[in-house]
């Protein structure tokens, strides 16, 4: 090992900075309008407390859990996050072969900057596919079905986008080149010969040039996303996939009774890393009320703002199954490459280690409520 790796997300953040782009950093990292969220997201977290217990035998830590009866090391999948190829020029099939190298689920994004076939062949590993839903739905079938037959094991619907919030991608020279970046993996096959080789390339050919006049990515998403996807839309989706499905983007508890109702199976609170409606809540400040309503009847996972191993911790302590983490492996494949997303999966795996061991928790299921101190619980 390099002596001076870093030593924390914050750290790989920090280089990620560094080594990005101004444009290609400030998309990865910025929220929705004043970005209220994307603090609280962060910030909701800092405010809940450990209840250790001590005179535990730690001595063997267990932390791996089951997901539709697939076995993980750990409680950590990769959120699905677009453009990889804005990190580093191997974009999804780098990231993919990080999580494979640590047994953990990625999540690949309908936005994905490789084909899915190429990451699918990439490596071994299981892996679920995020999608949106297009007015052309055959577009979105499509892909579901290309994902289907490449092995993908589940399909997140991502349900809190029926159109784009705009903010991220202003202005619209940046927005165009980050258009380019993402949609270039599966979304415009007539436009593959351009294939983004490195970020370099995101400053010329077809895509490259400055538009004033609205934002393409902008124009694209007005174009493409529906924004009348509808509960009963979920009847369709089933129709066309015997991929379980998962709600990605429920925060609270009216929906997750809708969504159980609908026969899902599961539930992601989240709210797509703080980048779509600025005071949504928090997703952890949402999760308790989402378990309580999905009463166990299908398992619930949150993302946003997990930066830590106890980060981690709490989510499972307040009745996560799992968590997915974004920012935090797009900034490690930004800083260095496959081996940095593989490191920052395994920062978070040894400090929820470590966090289970000072807790008294020997397998994750002894994580449980009385484990942490919410600010209600304070009160
Ligand atoms: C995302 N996210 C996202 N979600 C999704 O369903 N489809 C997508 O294509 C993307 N793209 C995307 C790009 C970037 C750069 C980011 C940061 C996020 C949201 C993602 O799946 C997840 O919900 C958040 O990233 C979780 O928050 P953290 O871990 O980034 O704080």
């Amino acid at each position: 090992m390099e002596d001076n790796l870093p030593v924390n997300v914050r750290e790989y953040q920090e280089l990620a900075k560094k080594a990005l782009p101004k444009m290609a950093y400030d998309y990865i990292n910025g929220g929705a309008e004043d970005e209220h969220t994307l603090r609280e997201n962060i910030a909701a977290y800092t405010r809940i407390i450990l209840r250790p217990r001590v005179l535990v035998d730690v001595s063997k830590i267990d932390m791996s859990t089951t997901l539709l009866g697939y076995t993980m090391r750990s409680p950590i999948i990769v959120a699905p996050t677009g453009g990889h190829k804005l990190a580093h020029p191997e974009g999804e099939k780098a990231t993919a072969r990080a999580a494979a190298s640590c047994n953990a689920i990625m999540v690949l994004s309908f936005s994905s900057s490789c084909k899915i076939e190429d990451v699918a062949s990439s490596c071994n590993a299981i892996r679920f596919y995020q999608l949106y839903v297009y007015k052309n739905r055959n577009v979105s079938a499509t892909l579901v079905r290309r994902a289907e037959s490449c092995g993908f094991k589940a399909l997140l619907l991502t349900v809190d986008t029926p159109m784009l919030e705009k903010g991220i991608f202003y202005p619209a020279s940046i927005s165009n080149r980050i258009y380019t970046a993402i949609e270039i993996g599966n979304l415009a096959p007539q436009t593959t010969q351009f294939e983004i080789r490195s970020i370099g390339d995101l400053n010329s050919g077809p895509f490259g040039t400055t538009q004033t006049n609205g934002s393409q990515l902008e124009r694209f998403a007005r174009a493409t996303l529906d924004p009348s996807l509808s509960w009963k839309d979920i009847e369709w989706l089933k129709s066309i996939t015997s991929m379980p499905i998962f709600l990605k983007g429920i925060v609270t508890a009216e929906d997750a009774r809708r969504a159980v109702e609908a026969g899902v199976a599961g539930v992601i609170v989240s709210n797509h890393g703080a980048r779509q409606l600025d005071y949504a809540p928090a997703t952890i400040a949402a999760l308790e009320e989402v378990v309580r309503a999905v009463a166990g009847a299908v398992p619930v996972l949150v993302d946003g703002g997990i930066r830590r191993g106890t980060d981690v911790f709490k989510a499972l302590a307040l009745g996560a199954r799992a968590v997915m983490v974004g920012r935090p492996v797009f900034f490690g494949l930004a800083a260095r490459g496959e081996a940095g997303a593989r490191h920052v999966i395994e920062m978070l795996n040894g400090e929820l280690e470590v966090a289970m061991a000072l807790c008294g928790c020997r397998s994750v299921g002894e994580i449980t409520r009385s484990h942490v101190m919410t600010e209600g619980d304070r009160i």
